[in-house]
C-alpha cells in the first residue's frame, strides 16, 4: 500500500490531525508528508499529551516516521522553526527547496485587506498572499533563506524512492473539500484546491500511486469565516450541545451545522474516496466517548453510521469517539481495507 491519503471532506477542521496521527501510530508508515499551509491548524493529542500544528506533520507522533512538507505547500519560518524545536523533529523532518515561503510583510498585506479580512473572514496568515506572490514568480523559496538549508531536500525524488521500495506514504491534507478555490463556496474559499489529486500536485506524485483515500468528516459541520453552512444553527444552541469549537490558528468560533450528507457525497465522489473517517461521534451520542469496539457502541450510534454508509456508498473504516488518538474504533480490517 504506497500512498494512503487523509483529506477533509467539509469546511476543514474535521479532525485530520487526529485520524492522521491514529494512522502512523497503526500502519508505522516510513514516511509522512504535510501539504498546504500554516493557515490550518492540527489538534494531536497522544497519550494524553495535546499539539497543535501548523507546520509539522502529525504523524511525527510516531517517532520512526520521516517527516516532509511538500513543495507545493508554503511555510513561515517561524512557526516551522519554533515547532519543530518544540516537537524534537529536527534530525527527521525536511522540506522541499521549493517550498514557498510565507513572510510577515505577506501577513500585513491580508490584515489590511478589508475585503479578505471582513468579507471573506481570511485567517490572514499571508497564505493568500504568498500563493498570488509565487503565481506572479516573486515569491522566495525555501532554497532562498540560509537558515532552512539543513532540512532542505528534493522532497519529490525521496518520496518516489520510498514508494519504489514498497514504502507506505501518508499524506496529510489541509482544509477541506467545500473550501477548495475551485470546488468549494467560492469565493468564500482558500487560496488553493483542497482536494486529493490536488495534494498529490502539490507533492509532485501521480495518480496512479494511490491506493487508499480516506475522506474524514466530523459527526457535524464547522466552519470558520464567512460563506454559506446549510443547516447553521445559532452560536447558542451550538454551545448547549457542546459543538462549539474555537479555531486552532485565529481563536475564532467556529459556526455549526448537522452533519450535511449531500455535501459529504459530493465531496466522497470529488476525492474518489476507498473509505470514509467519522471524527466526534462522541459528540452526537455521549455514551460514545472513548470506546474502542464496534459492539460497545449504543445500538443508535451504529444506526447512524451505518445511514451514512448507505447514503455514501463506501465504509466508514475509522471512528473518532474523543480527541486521544486511542480512542478510536476502527474497521479497516472488517472493510476489507
Ligand atoms: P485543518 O487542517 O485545519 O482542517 O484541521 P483538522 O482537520 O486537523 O482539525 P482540527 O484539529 O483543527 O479540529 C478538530 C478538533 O476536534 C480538535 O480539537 C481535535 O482534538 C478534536 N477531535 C478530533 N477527533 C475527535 C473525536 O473523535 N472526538 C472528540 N471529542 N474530539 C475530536
Ligand atoms: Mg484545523
Amino acid at each position: 500500500m504506497p500512498v494512503h491519503i487523509v483529506v477533509g471532506g467539509f469546511f476543514g477542521d474535521e479532525g485530520k490531525g487526529k485520524i492522521t496521527a491514529y494512522f502512523s501510530t497503526k500502519y508505522r508508515p516510513e514516511a509522512s508528508i504535510r501539504t498546504g499551509a500554516t493557515n490550518a491548524g492540527h489538534t494531536v493529542v497522544h497519550n494524553g499529551v495535546k499539539w497543535k500544528l501548523r507546520a509539522v506533520p502529525s504523524s511525527f507522533v510516531n517517532k520512526e516516521t520521516k517527516l516532509y512538507i511538500a513543495r507545493g505547500a508554503l511555510i513561515h519560518i517561524g512557526v516551522f522553526l519554533s515547532e519543530v524545536e518544540k516537537l524534537g523533529v529536527s534530525n527527521r523532518i525536511k522540506i522541499d527547496y521549493a517550498t514557498g515561503v510565507i513572510t510577515d510583510e505577506h501577513i500585513e498585506k491580508e490584515k489590511r485587506d478589508s475585503y479578505l479580512a471582513k468579507k471573506i473572514g481570511s485567517t490572514c496568515t499571508g497564505v493568500g498572499a504568498a500563493t498570488s506572490d509565487r503565481v506572479l514568480r516573486r515569491l522566495l523559496l525555501a532554497r532562498d533563506y540560509k537558515e532552512l538549508e539543513p532540512y532542505t531536500t528534493d522532497t519529490q525524488i525521496e518520496v518516489i524512492e520510498i514508494i519504489e521500495k514498497g514504502g507506505l506514504l501518508l499524506v496529510e491534507a489541509t482544509q477541506g473539500y467545500w473550501l477548495s478555490l475551485y470546488h468549494g463556496t467560492y469565493p468564500y474559499t482558500t487560496s488553493r484546491d483542497t482536494t486529493a489529486s490536488a495534494v498529490l500536485s502539490e507533492i509532485g506524485l501521480g495518480p496512479r500511486s494511490v491506493d487508499r483515500i480516506t475522506v474524514v468528516f466530523k459527526a457535524y459541520i464547522t466552519r470558520v469565516g464567512g460563506g454559506p453552512l446549510p443547516g447553521e444553527i445559532p452560536i447558542e444552541e451550538a454551545e448547549k450541545l457542546e459543538w462549539i469549537e474555537y479555531g486552532t490558528v485565529t481563536g475564532r468560533p467556529r459556526r455549526v451545522a448537522p452533519f450535511n450528507r449531500e455535501l459529504a457525497l459530493r465531496a466522497v465522489k470529488a476525492n474518489t474516496a476507498t473509505d470514509v473517517a467519522i471524527t466526534k461521534l462522541d459528540k452526537i451520542f455521549p455514551e460514545a466517548r472513548c470506546k474502542t469496539r464496534w459492539i460497545d457502541l449504543p445500538a443508535s450510534a451504529r444506526k447512524w453510521i451505518e445511514d451514512v454508509e448507505d447514503e455514501l456508498k463506501v465504509p466508514v473504516s475509522v471512528i473518532g469517539t474523543g480527541d486521544d488518538t486511542i480512542c478510536t474504533i476502527d474497521r479497516s480490517e472488517e472493510v476489507g481495507l
